[in-house]
């Protein structure tokens, strides 16, 4: 079952008016929320996230946080899997083809499930390829919007190469993945690029930050120059679907050094479980304490 302004519906029913402004422009933005046994994963900062999206873009945030809580619980109890993704998105709404901003128009809602699909057991144990790629997006990369045609290119040009993800370099510097945050471990120490409009602001990335600090992992967030990506003893992507996951080659050349070149690393090995069972503390709290 879907939601589309206010009602729900079998996906092949939910239809919307080809003028709407998410087909026409890309005008919109989104947010992907994993849901492990009925109990949305950090559902209150995506929604903080979404609503600094709809700010960013200058569209009204159609409901309140209490009430898209209670659509995001009710979409994962209509729909059957044990792990869901909830997919929502919100676009400026149905209007003649213009490009400035249409008076008088109600946003469009649309929010789906699916099977929440990690990582295969594989690419645990393996690590998976990743590629460099420049980062030609736009300067807003930290609105979490639906226009996302850079970013299929950057990942296609990842599946070309016969990778997974494509890590992005702007100015020589690391930004993050087509679709996930990158961090890299060197001499011990876990790095990763700051906050800036150059990111999305990853609720994932957030969870590793606070896993760091709280158990006194060795923690910089700092520029990463692209000499240090190449030469980092571990490099990871993070997302909401992927987790944790170690890149075990970047552009053909195992990531890391001596025995453990082109094999993931202590150091992903232990975030990956501390992930772990703080998703399953999450998942015993009560659910009003999570949202
Ligand atoms: N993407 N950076 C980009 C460009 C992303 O698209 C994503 C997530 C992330 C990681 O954010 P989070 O940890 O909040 O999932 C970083 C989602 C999963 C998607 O578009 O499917």
């Amino acid at each position: 079952m879907v939601y589309l302004n206010g009602e729900w519906m079998p996906i092949e029913q939910a239809k919307i008016p080809v003028l709407d402004r998410g087909f026409i422009f890309g005008d919109g933005v989104y947010e992907v929320i994993p849901s492990y046994s009925g109990h949305p994963f950090r559902l209150r900062e995506h929604l903080v996230r979404l609503q600094s999206s709809l700010d960013a873009v200058r569209i009204a945030n159609p409901y309140s946080p209490d009430r898209w809580s209670e659509l995001v619980r009710e979409i994962v109890a209509r729909n059957p899997w044990e792990d869901q993704g909830v997919y929502l998105q919100v676009t400026r709404g149905v209007a003649p083809r213009d490009h400035a901003f249409p008076k008088g128009v109600k946003p469009t809602v649309f929010m789906m499930a699916n099977p929440l699909v990690t990582p295969p057991q594989s690419h645990r144990d393996l690590g998976v390829a990743a590629v460099t790629v420049a980062d030609n997006r736009w300067l807003r990369c930290d609105i979490k919007s639906v226009s996302l045609l850079a970013n299929c290119l950057l990942r296609q040009a990842a599946v070309d190469q016969g990778a997974v993800e494509s890590v992005l370099l702007r100015d020589g510097l690391l930004t993050e993945g087509s679709a996930s945050n990158i961090f890299l471990v060197k001499g011990g120490v876990i790095i990763t690029p700051p906050k800036t409009n150059f990111i999305l602001p990853g609720i994932t990335y957030d969870v590793v930050v606070e896993l760091a600090r709280a158990n006194r992992l060795p923690l910089e967030i700092r520029q990463v120059a692209e000499a240090e990506v190449r030469d980092a003893d571990e490099l990871w992507l993070t997302s909401s679907t992927k987790e944790v996951l170690p890149i075990s080659t970047l552009d053909g050349k195992p990531v890391g050094h001596g025995e453990r070149a082109g094999k993931p690393g202590p150091v992903a090995a232990r975030m990956y479980q501390l992930y772990q069972d703080y998703k399953r503390t999450v998942m015993r709290a009560p659910a009003d304490a999570q949202a």
